[in-house]
């Protein structure tokens, strides 16, 4: 981009820090794939809406192309600026601005860390209940651009369930204040929905209203190792029946063998099992005692019949920790062999077979690779990555993800899946969308994206 056009961005917006440092560049040009090399122009680090609204007034003007940028931490190339785009950053906008007691409303800007927004909450004697493992890093304008989810939405729902208020500038610079906080608002279009979930390609979100949540009870974490993928389902369902569960996750022992390595960890169960199941569940203090033994003997019944091999049980916070880091790590622990990943979701009820057809897939694929499995299994999220093997060149393990790719989003199309069930469409499944949406849907979706963004300056060639 021409330094002219930097300038002129600069005197519409004199106060904007505006920087075009090379290591600035670098490090706000991309997230965490590392599929595209980061070049940016510039970077804008506005502090406050109204120097947002200039900015994107001005690019509008000129056709400049804009990346919304929050944590980073995306997993799609969402915030990937790689074709000379101005990276609009909101690390100056970490207000957390109010809290309504009465509406148990909290009220930030964009830029503030999801983890700072979960320690407000409990310092409140509430809770933010979206939780997962970038959390520390990424940012609430970026969850909500993406509807993250996470680790307790089979009890919370998404982040979108937690929105009760955005403010967003659209793509001529207009300030949207979208639904207040209200819970009832039966006055049309919900555009908030709109823009959760939109990529940052229909606004940029600069300040967000979330709803908090009564602060949870205490929880157990319980620890089961399972023989096969096709008992995961069965054992999943024993214990959600049994037990008030807040999560469930599940891992396959090579990403267990992965993370004790990563981070020195000694194996939490004796039994190697080729699966593990992680489930959080309610130990209210009135109904502990009930709660776990309930949780023993649905253990005891699992083992006789055979489904569960080996389990452990949290005696104390600490350990609940200590086994949640098993599953927490996976992510991080992979990221250095640069996996091929997928986020697939099916419905639960069509999780036993996908499960097993998907398996049979990801065999015949790829018969020497490493398959980590992982996921949310508790709200039909399973999390796929497949390492390279060192004696396959890197350009043929790219070509065979890439078929690879075409067969799993076919077979996840035949389940009635998604593609993407929380990374988000970004760059890197942009070319994927007709999987999991249809011509129409994608017809009208650009139609959306023209009202909103007229000249197609918000985050181009994501998503659509
Ligand atoms: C996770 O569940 O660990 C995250 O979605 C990150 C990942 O899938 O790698
Ligand atoms: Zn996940």
């Amino acid at each position: 981009m021409a330094q002219q056009t930097i300038e002129s961005l600069q005197r519409a917006c004199p106060e904007l820090e505006l920087t075009t440092a090379p290591d600035l560049l670098a490090r706000h040009g991309q997230d965490w794939t590392r599929f595209r090399e980061p070049r940016p122009s510039a970077v804008a680090f506005p502090k406050d809406t109204d120097q947002v609204c200039s900015l994107v007034a001005r690019a509008a003007e000129l056709g400049v192309a804009l990346v919304p940028s929050g944590g980073r931490t995306g997993l799609s190339g969402g915030a990937v600026a790689a074709h000379g785009e101005v990276v609009v950053a909101m690390d100056r906008m970490r207000r957390i601005i109010g809290f309504d007691p009465v509406d148990r409303l909290l009220t930030v800007e964009a830029g503030v860390v999801t983890g700072a927004i979960q320690q407000r909450a409990r310092e409140l004697d509430l809770a933010y209940p979206v939780s997962f493992a970038s959390e520390g890093s990424a940012q609430i304008g970026g969850n909500i651009a993406t509807n993250a989810g996470g680790i307790r939405v089979m009890r919370y729902g998404l982040t979108r369930d937690r929105v009760a208020g955005l403010k967003v500038v659209d793509g001529r610079g207009r300030l949207l204040d979208l639904n207040r906080g209200l819970v009832k608002n039966a006055s049309g279009y919900d555009l908030r929905h709109l823009m959760i979930g939109s990529e940052g390609t229909l606004g940029i979100i600069v300040e967000a209203t979330l709803s908090l949540v009564a602060a949870p009870s205490p929880s157990r974490v319980m620890l089961l190792g399972v023989g096969s993928m096709t008992q995961i389902p069965e054992v999943m369902r024993a214990l959600r029946e049994g037990l008030a569960l807040s999560a469930c996750e599940f891992f396959s022992e090579s990403c267990l063998e992965l993370v004790c390595l990563a981070r020195g960890l000694p194996r939490p169960l004796e039994t190697p099992c080729p699966y593990y199941l992680l489930v959080e569940f309610d130990a209210p203090e009135s109904g502990a005692e009930a709660a776990v033994e309930r949780a023993l003997a649905l253990f005891e019944a699992l083992s006789v019949s055979g489904r569960v091999r080996d389990g452990v049980l949290s005696q104390s916070e600490s350990q609940a920790a200590g086994l949640w880091a098993y599953r927490e790590a996976i992510s991080e622990s992979a990221a250095p062999f640069i996996p091929y990943k997928n986020d697939l979701s099916v419905r639960l009820s069509a999780m036993p077979d996908f499960l097993l057809a998907l398996d049979q897939r990801v065999s015949a694929l790829f018969p020497e690779a490493t398959v980590l499995w992982y996921g949310h299994v508790g709200d039909g999220n399973l999390h796929l990555n497949i390492l390279k093997p060192e004696t396959v060149e890197t350009p043929v393990f790219e070509r065979t993800c890439k078929q690879a790719s075409a067969q799993l989003y076919e077979l996840t199309r035949k389940f009635g899946g998604s593609v993407s069930a929380e990374h988000g469409i970004g760059l890197l499944k942009a070319p994927f969308l007709p999987y999991v949406r249809s011509d129409v849907e994608i017809e009208l979706m650009r139609g959306i994206k023209r009202v909103f963004d007229p000249r197609g300056i918000l985050n181009p060639g994501k998503l659509l």
